[in-house]
């Protein structure tokens, strides 16, 4: 009986849908304890125009909205006017993130680095991972040696060729077969690698490391092989021409990007295929007999055989213990470096004696308390709450003798 009235009151009560919810919530609990609970009255007493002031009804506030009506959120009167999330970045965060670089290489930083320097950072810090000379193996992606092989036109096989099979090895998804430019190469690298630490890198190592890779996929800059001492910088950079600089379509980039993206789509039957979608029961409904013509499109070159296989390998490869630093440093590395190595997001870098005399003139006392609390965008012991406040005097210790 209780029930049916309930129903009926919420039916009744021709409210936004929020304030059904808040009634549902108040009605339920009320009626498990107190038969008597006038739930009728107040549901009455909601349902319709608010005329009130804002008031509290079983524990649950409302408040009036426009129209007369009511709900039992406050509205957010600034979500009318404007986004607001959060507060206005600092000009060092923006810093921080605005980094693209356009395949002519606007957007490159100043720097350099030899592709022999690139094959020590490279053996270091990446072919854990990624295998010596970029060659894969241990479970992530392979980034050099896809496939050299040549057409008969003396043209390094890439993705963007059908695979032929009998005919040639299919070419593996690597830097030199499938990355279209090579300014995006150092980008990737900078912001996302290593992958535990990414954006630890200086932009002469980010260099030094894109030209090793480079250099392993037999690239050429202006006609010039890239030998040991082969030195990359941000002009030499823009002037790579990858193998599969052409095999991405549309072509997004230039001016004529949209555009050239708006005539893809246009032509969805040659460009996209004309076939009907289909969820269950697909058998194609016609082209068997060789009179009616097929309406489901099918896929021509199906990749089964993929090299190296999709990796299965879920954990990080373990640590090994370098028992060549101290522990300060060690711990540096861990908790700190991902923000010090690089003035990028405005944090004083390690070795930079101009902006650690600036620090100090606070006095270190001071500075060691902004380290254990925090300040600016830097977090409290830059975010690892393990760290003792002993642990941390140890680092600053070392960042402030690094950097003299
Ligand atoms: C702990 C393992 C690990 C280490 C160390 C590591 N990477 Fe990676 N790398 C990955 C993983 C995983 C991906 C794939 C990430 C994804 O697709 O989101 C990747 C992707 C890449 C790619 C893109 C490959 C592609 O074709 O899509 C490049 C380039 C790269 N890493 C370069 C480097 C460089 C240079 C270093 C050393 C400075 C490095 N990586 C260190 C795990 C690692
Ligand atoms: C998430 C990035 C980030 C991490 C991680 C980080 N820092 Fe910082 N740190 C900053 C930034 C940004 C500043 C500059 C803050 C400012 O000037 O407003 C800074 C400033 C500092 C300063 C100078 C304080 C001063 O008085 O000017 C010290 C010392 C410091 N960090 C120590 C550390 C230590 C030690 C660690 C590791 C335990 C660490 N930081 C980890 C971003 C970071």
């Amino acid at each position: 009986m209780f029930k049916l009235d309930h129903k009926s009151i919420l039916i009744g009560a021709s409210v936004v849908a929020s304030t059904a919810l808040l009634l549902t919530g108040c009605l339920s609990s009320s009626s498990s304890t107190n038969e008597k609970t006038p739930a009728k009255v107040q549901a009455n007493a909601l349902a319709g125009p608010y005329t009130g002031k804002i008031g509290a009804i079983d524990g649950g506030v409302i408040y009036p909205r426009e129209n007369g009506m009511y709900t039992a959120y406050v509205l957010n009167e600034q979500s009318t006017k404007g986004i607001n999330h959060g507060r206005v970045p600092t000009a060092n965060e923006i810093k921080a993130w605005d980094l693209d670089a356009l395949p002519d290489g606007t957007g490159l930083p100043e720097g350099e680095g030899s592709v022999e320097e690139g094959d020590e950072l490279y053996e270091a810090q990446c072919a854990s991972c990624h295998g010596d000379f970029g060659g894969g193996g241990h479970g992530y992606p392979q980034l050099a040696g896809g496939n050299q092989s040549k057409d008969e036109n003396g043209i390094v096989i890439t993705l963007k060729n059908q695979r032929e099979y009998g005919k040639t090895d299919a070419p593996k998804r690597t830097v030199g077969t499938y990355w279209p430019v090579a300014t995006t190469l150092f980008t990737y690298i900078r912001d996302a690698m290593p992958y535990a630490t990414p954006k630890s890198l200086s932009n002469d190592e980010v260099y030094a490391i894109t030209a090793y890779i480079l250099a392993q996929n037999y690239i050429k800059i202006d006609g010039e092989v890239m030998d040991d001492e082969y030195v990359l910088n941000a002009e030499k950079l823009a002037k790579v021409v990858l193998p599969n600089k052409d095999g991405f379509y549309p072509n997004i980039d230039g001016p004529t990007g949209p555009d050239d993206v708006k005539a893809f789509y246009a032509d969805r039957a040659k460009n996209i295929g004309s076939g009907t979608r289909c969820m269950t029961d697909c058998k194609d409904p016609g082209g068997q007999d060789g009179k009616t013509e097929a309406t489901l499109v099918r896929i021509d070159y199906e990749m089964s055989d993929v090299v190296p296989p999709y990796s299965t390998v879920r954990d990080l490869p373990p640590e090994v213990e370098d028992v060549t630093i101290s522990k300060a440093e060690k711990m540096y590395n861990e908790s700190c470096k991902v923000c010090h190595a690089n003035d990028n997001m405005g944090a004083p870098a390690l070795g930079d004696a101009d902006a650690w005399e600036d620090v100090m003139d606070n006095g270190f006392d001071q500075v060691l308390r902004n380290a254990i609390d925090g300040m600016g965008g830097m977090p409290p012991k830059g975010g690892n709450d393990s760290l003792t406040s002993d642990e941390v005097k140890s680092i600053v210790e070392f960042m402030i003798n690094s950097s003299k």
